[in-house]
């Protein structure tokens, strides 16, 4: 079969700019259409981050293109740079004015100015470059108005007459909700019919929503998410038109990018190790007790959280359970993350109230990541909702047992223990309520002390395969069904 032209625009793409799982899933996703011989296109902005990460190659016809929005004409060049060697290439959007800041996301005045700029350039980056798109696949918010462009601005445009598009919701939280006299700065005031109306009329218009509205498919990263997003519990207010779309609307699970995150070769790890010689998993355990002063003890279980501190991870389950158990029980408690201050705040008091057993890092560091992987028996993710999650699928193959909570991707990866007959990967718990993870972590520390039940689980988890190389076939096959006939 022909290869498709495939445009994928992400706001973050690892490692050049991540804050969270969207940056590796975009990644991994077009390094995989790349390796099935597919036309990948990957666009994203120029942050300041980005500057020295790569070789940028800058694209002859695509320099200093004006682009006007509202009252205001933005000019932007495009560059090329290599994913990785022999991967595809990753179109960066230079536009200094809107990019070249020091934050990815930022609370400034223009931020959705910053999105529809990345949305139109990429569309437009096509035009002049007559490359004609099979599929221009979105990412979240930042990128919900591509599919509108599509059929207002740039439906003159034979180009794209047989360019359809996909819509994947990562995060349902987050919808990029503007006030309406944005509409101008949008190039979208001409177009208010095709708005939601009822917004409009409350002086709103809605990113995501729009893009729901508009994308051929829509997907989200998991099973379970999908069909949660359609009631009232997860919906965020977008419940109602996603069960008019239920018929585009499918769960494809996301996948582990293996050569980012393999303990068997991972250069951020003191000791790699493999599923059938563990002894580094345990001298990684030592290397992150001493990297924080913590007492190393084998038989202590240490507690890996890597989070982004929002209130979608569900940490306020925390405070109510981990004094007392840190108090009964010998563990070790390692906390990376950043965001909300009063998540930070709650950490930094643990671990001055137990110095010996709890440490925090704010911050991003992705090497400390792949270390608190590497290091740790247990994996934390007691997530109010989550859309897929990452961590849990990382932990299982770096033999850190994860204990989470039994909502979307996380119901979807996990297993439970099943102590009967060795299977399951994992100790998940229902109800989001302190009570329900102590439950867990309970079920998980006696658990603990069984050597030989502990083993199995570990094994259980190490040998699973979250590989991209089958979540890719699904996108394709969504992407082949979308394409019209020649
Ligand atoms: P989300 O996208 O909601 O943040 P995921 O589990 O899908 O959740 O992905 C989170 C990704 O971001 C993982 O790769 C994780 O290792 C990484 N990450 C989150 N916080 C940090 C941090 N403070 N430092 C390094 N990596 C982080
Ligand atoms: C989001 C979600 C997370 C998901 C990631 C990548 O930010 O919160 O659950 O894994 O996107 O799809």
């Amino acid at each position: 079969m022909d290869p498709l032209k495939i445009a994928l625009v992400s706001s973050e793409v690892a490692p050049y700019a991540k804050t969270g799982g969207l940056a590796d899933v975009s990644a991994a996703l077009a390094r995989y259409l790349h390796r099935k011989r597919h036309d990948v296109r990957l666009f994203m902005p120029l942050y300041r981050r980005v500057r020295g990460q790569v070789d940028l190659e800058p694209v002859a016809v695509l320099q200093d293109i004006p682009m006007k929005m509202g009252e205001r004409t933005y000019w932007y060049s495009i560059s090329t740079g290599r994913l990785s060697k022999g991967g595809p290439l990753v179109w960066f959007v230079r536009c200094p004015e809107l990019f070249d800041r020091e934050g990815i996301y930022t609370q400034d005045q223009d931020e959705h100015v910053r999105f529809a700029l990345l949305s139109r350039a990429a569309l437009e980056s096509c035009q002049w470059t007559q490359w004609a798109p099979d599929i221009v696949h979105c990412n979240d918010w930042h990128t919900g108005l591509i599919p509108l462009y599509l059929r207002t601005l740039y439906a003159w445009d034979k180009l794209f007459a047989r360019t359809r598009t996909v819509l994947t919701i990562h995060n349902i939280g987050y919808q990029g909700v503007v006030g309406a006299d944005a509409l101008k700065e949008l190039s979208l005031e001409g177009e208010r019919r095709f708005l939601y109306q009822e917004d409009l009329n409350e002086g709103r218009v809605n990113f995501l929503k729009t893009g729901i509205l508009y994308a051929n498919a829509l997907t989200t990263v998991s099973r379970t998410y999908a069909r949660e997003i359609q009631g009232d519990e997860h919906g965020m207010g977008l419940q109602a038109l996603l069960r008019q779309r239920a018929d585009s609307l499918f769960g494809i699970v996301n996948g582990v990018d293996y050569d980012e995150w393999n303990p068997r070769k991972d250069a951020l790890i003191p000791e790699p190790f493999h599923a059938r010689d563990l002894r580094g998993k345990d001298l990684n355990k030592k290397a992150l007790c001493e990297r924080f002063n913590l007492p190393f003890d084998a038989r202590a279980p240490l507690l890996g959280v890597v989070s982004r501190l929002t209130v979608q991870k569900g940490l306020e389950l925390l405070p109510d359970i981990l004094p007392v158990l840190l108090h009964k029980v010998d563990l070790r408690l390692v906390v990376l993350g950043s965001g909300d201050e009063r998540y930070e705040n709650y950490f930094r008091w643990l671990s001055g109230a137990f110095p010996k057993k709890v440490a925090f890092q704010s911050g991003f560091d992705n090497a400390l990541a792949h270390l608190i992987e590497a290091g740790s028996d247990m994996f934390l993710m007691p997530s109010r909702y989550e859309p897929c999650g990452l961590n849990q699928m990382y932990s299982q193959r770096y033999g850190s047992v994860p204990i989470v909570r039994r909502t979307g991707g996380l119901a979807d990866t996990v297993s439970p223990w099943n102590a009967a007959d060795g299977t399951g990967t994992g100790f998940l718990f229902d109800e989001f309520k302190p009570e329900a993870l102590l439950g867990a972590l309970e079920r998980a520390l006696e658990t603990w002390r069984d050597e030989g039940a502990w083993a199995r689980l570990v094994q259980n988890g190490m040998a699973q395969d979250f590989s991209w190389e089958s979540r890719v076939d699904e996108y394709v096959a969504l992407y082949r069904k979308l394409t019209p006939p020649r």
